[in-house]
């Protein structure tokens, strides 16, 4: 919904907005940018969490008669798709200066930006000063039941919430849940990187098993992608018989992340059960 509020608030129906191709604002929000926002969206490409500036500015579309104008750029940090990676923070500056100089808004779905920060050893303000809004999810690394933050300038904001109502999210008595966002902010956003060393092990002793493969340059955070040889949904069953639970993104593809509740132990039983699957 902090994605759908933003784009919302920074577009008109009939403009376009660009967002990467791997981003969870195209896979997973039910063309929600079409349906509540009427855009167009478009996108750009991305590997392994990086994309080229020139992409994107080759994209940027000039509003006439017959054609809908770029108003926004959506990023995501870290990247949900491309494996938990970070977008290097030397990116921004240039960002922020092309979106200036076409009149583009930047919006930042930093849902796991905490990681990244811990990750690099910065503040999320390494990112967050050069774009328009941010979004942050308490309910991922950060171990909330539920919750996202969506922040702004005081017009941004002003509007976001009369846009929040108007989506169903203006909740009543909502402090019991607010309050294990600060509970969060105060106790969960340094144990990160705990999370970051333990999907560091278990991705390469995984990397090392027959029949997968992982690409290890992109293990940044608290993600492990892992290709399968054999259907990853197989996979997914067979590790969940013994108690492992993850999700098999794509045919051959599945995803594993570490949280809070992943102990070193926890990773060697997951070893052990990848291996007993392997053989
Ligand atoms: C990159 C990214 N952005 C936004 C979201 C949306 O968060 P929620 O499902 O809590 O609304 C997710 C959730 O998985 C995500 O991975």
């Amino acid at each position: 919904m902090a994605n759908e509020i933003a784009i919302k608030v920074w577009t008109q129906p009939t403009d376009a907005i660009l967002v990467d191709a791997e981003s969870h604002i195209l896979h997973y929000e039910l063309a929600g940018p079409a349906v509540i926002s009427g855009v167009q969206v478009e996108t750009y490409p991305i590997a392994d969490g990086m994309f080229a500036l020139s992409d994107i500015e080759a994209r940027i579309r000039i509003a006439d008669d017959h054609t809908p104008g770029t108003r926004l750029v959506c990023i995501e940090n870290t990247h949900n798709r491309c494996g938990g990676t970070i977008l290097p923070p030397e990116l921004m500056p240039v960002l922020r200066a092309l979106a200036d100089q076409r009149n583009l808004k930047l919006h930042l779905d930093g849902a796991r930006l905490f990681n990244a920060a811990v990750a690099r050893g910065v503040s999320v303000q390494a990112w967050t000063p050069y774009v328009d809004s941010v979004m942050i999810a308490f309910s991922k690394g950060l171990c909330c039941p539920v919750g996202s933050a969506l922040a702004g300038s005081r017009d941004f904001i002003r509007e976001a919430h009369r846009v929040r109502k108007l989506l169903g999210g203006g909740m009543r008595q909502v402090g019991v849940l607010a309050a294990a966002c600060l509970v969060a902010l105060d106790t969960m956003i340094d144990r990160l990187a705990e999370d970051h060393a333990r999907a560091r092990r278990l991705a390469e002793a995984i990397a090392e098993m027959p029949g997968f493969s992982v690409n290890l340059h992109t293990v940044q955070t608290n993600m492990i992608y892992v290709r399968t040889e054999r259907l990853a949904l197989e996979v997914e069953r067979a590790l969940a018989e013994r108690g492992v639970l993850c999700i098999a993104l794509d045919p051959r593809r599945l995803r594993l992340v570490t949280h809070k509740d992943i102990d070193d132990t926890a990773v060697e039983y997951a070893i052990r059960a990848f291996q007993a699957v392997a053989e």
